[in-house]
Parts: structure tokens; C-alpha cells; sequence
């Protein structure tokens, strides 16, 4: 099975998953972005919507885009308001799905199916407005060390989805490259437990 594919699957379960990553990660884009401003978000990878009902109370537009088109009908059933619009694509392609800029561009769990990150930093550059920003949340790379991945029970037994590992100095090495400045990075641990592995890894970048 594919990302997509496995994606398609997991729709079906994905809200009502028990999913110790996806649940901190609604915490964290809450607290990372809480004083930040913007009239317009991308929200890539936006998936069944988890923080889109939450952006959509910040932005006046925000569009989502995802790979899944069963994560996307589940968004869609979801979230009926004007501000938010969903849009199927695969962000390892060239990012032609419309040509608006944004004022903030948001990654939730989603870099770790992606392999080349340059790419993506890359592409989101030419979305963005000047002084905008990029913020992702992704599984700690601590974590992905130990063996944790994106997984469900597929009924045949747990199904992995397809990952790649990201050191976090690839984050900003990627993001450097393409011109954006390191504004905030947090690790988010279980149970607020500091001496265990930070289970989620936050990074806010801005455009220079
Ligand atoms: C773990 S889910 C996260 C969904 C949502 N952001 C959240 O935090 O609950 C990862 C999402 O990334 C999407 N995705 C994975 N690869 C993608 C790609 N190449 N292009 C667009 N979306 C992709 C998947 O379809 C899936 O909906």
C-alpha cells in the first residue's frame, strides 16, 4: 500500500483512533501559533481536518490540501464554512494547485511520509508572503529512532505507513537553504514527562 492508499484506509478510523501523537500535536500547533497573526493559511496535509476547525477561527481564508482523498471527504463532511476550501494534491509534485500566497503555511504530522524536505521548503517559499510562516509538527525524530511510526490496525493486522526519518538539523538546514529564519523550536513529551523521549517536535520558521 501507498501513502495515498494507506491514507484512504485510515480515514475511516483516523478520528477515532486511539493516537497519543496525533492528540499532543492539536496541543502544540495551539500553543506555537496562539500569537501569531494571519489572514490566510495552507494547511498541508490537512487531513480530517483536526486543526483546520481550530485555524479556520484565526484565518479569514485557509486551504487545505491533502493527498488522501478519503481524509479529505472526512474533512469535508466535517467543516462546512466558506473560510476553509479543500484541495487534493501531492506536495512531492510542483505545488500547482492554485497560485494564491499565504500568510502561514502549517505541516502537522505529515514531513515524515515525505523524503525530500528541500523540496518541500522550496515549494512552500513560493506560496508564502514576505514575514510569513512555515510551522511543523512532526513525530520527534528521537522517537523515530526508537522504531515508532505512522501505523493502524487495518484489520489484517497493523499496517505501517510508509516514513522517513529527519534529523532535526535537517529541518533547519533545509529551511536555511530556502531562506527562512528559525523563530521557535519546542519537544513536546507524555505526561509533561521531560526525562522520557519527546514524543513531538515543533518548529516555527519565518520568512526573510
Ligand atoms: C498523520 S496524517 C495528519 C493529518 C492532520 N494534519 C493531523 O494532524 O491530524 C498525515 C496526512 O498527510 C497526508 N500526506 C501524506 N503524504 C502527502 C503528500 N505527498 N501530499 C499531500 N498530503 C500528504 C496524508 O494523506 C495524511 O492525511
Amino acid at each position: 500500500m501507498n501513502v495515498r492508499e494507506s491514507y484512504n484506509e485510515w480515514s475511516l478510523q483516523y478520528d477515532t483512533n486511539l493516537n497519543k501523537t496525533r492528540d499532543l500535536e492539536s496541543i502544540a500547533i495551539k500553543e506555537v501559533l496562539r500569537d501569531i497573526n494571519f489572514d490566510s493559511c495552507l494547511e498541508i496535509g490537512c487531513g480530517t481536518g483536526k486543526n483546520t476547525i481550530w485555524l479556520i477561527t484565526k484565518a479569514k481564508h485557509l486551504t487545505g490540501v491533502d493527498l488522501s482523498d478519503g481524509m479529505l471527504a472526512v474533512a469535508r463532511e466535517k467543516i462546512k464554512s466558506s473560510i476553509a476550501e479543500f484541495i487534493q494534491a501531492d506536495i512531492t509534485q510542483l505545488w500547482k494547485f492554485n497560485s494564491e500566497k499565504y500568510d502561514l503555511i502549517t505541516f502537522s504530522l505529515v514531513l515524515e511520509h515525505i523524503e525530500d524536505l528541500g523540496h518541500i521548503f522550496s515549494e512552500a517559499s513560493k506560496k508564502l508572503n514576505a514575514g510569513g510562516y512555515l510551522y511543523l509538527g512532526e513525530l520527534h525524530p528521537f522517537k523515530q529512532y526508537t522504531g515508532s511510526k505512522a501505523r493502524f490496525d487495518s484489520g489484517e493486522g497493523v499496517h505501517v505507513v510508509e516514513c522517513y526519518t529527519h534529523n532535526i538539523s535537517d529541518f533547519v538546514a533545509a529551511a536555511q537553504v530556502n531562506r527562512f529564519s528559525l523563530v521557535r523550536l519546542n519537544e513536546y513529551f507524555d505526561d509533561k514527562d521531560e526525562q522520557s523521549i519527546p514524543r513531538l517536535l515543533t518548529i516555527l520558521f519565518k520568512k526573510n
